[in-house]
């Protein structure tokens, strides 16, 4: 998956640091207060970290995450999601966000997703699939661009 970080004008925003977490392709974290009970993939910690370039661009090779159970009201499960952590231009400045993939099943169902009441904002928090970034018998591509501020901003917790 990759993307480009860009202000409110459009412009670039490099070296700015940005943390990923995520559950395994099972749904399950790796954290001590997780209760799924779905198994750990011994090959993968759900945590990442970037630098975006001169750009704004990064780049992350991960797996797709699975959805999980969260136990918030009956049969509730997450859509699929990557956490987003971005640091602005000081340790003050961290925007904390949630991508998720498109055509999942569980988007109109999910409270979180659908607690952005503006669809265009919501639609911002998907991500694109890309043939072209996609890579033949390695990895599905996905497009993810990140607005800090304005009118497109993305949605930030
Ligand atoms: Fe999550």
């Amino acid at each position: 998956m990759t993307g480009r970080v860009t202000d409110s004008g459009g412009r670039p925003v490099p070296d700015t640091l940005i943390e990923i977490w995520q559950t395994n392709a099972a749904g399950r974290y790796r954290h001590s207060r997780e209760h799924h009970p779905a198994p750990l993939d011994p090959n993968f910690d759900g945590i990442g970290r970037a630098i975006t370039d001169s750009a704004g661009r990064y780049r992350f090779v991960t797996i797709q995450p699975g959805a999980y159970p969260w136990g918030n009201h009956y049969n509730a499960w997450r859509p699929a999601h990557i956490h987003f952590s971005l640091f602005g231009r000081a340790f003050t400045q961290r925007l904390v966000t949630q991508m998720y993939f498109p055509g999942d099943p569980l988007l109109p169902l999910d409270p979180i997703f659908n607690s952005v009441p503006d669809e265009r904002a919501r639609q911002r928090m998907i991500a694109a699939f890309d043939i072209e970034l996609t890579q033949p018998e390695w990895a599905l591509g996905y497009q993810w661009d990140i607005v800090l501020r304005g009118r497109d901003a993305a949605v930030f917790e």
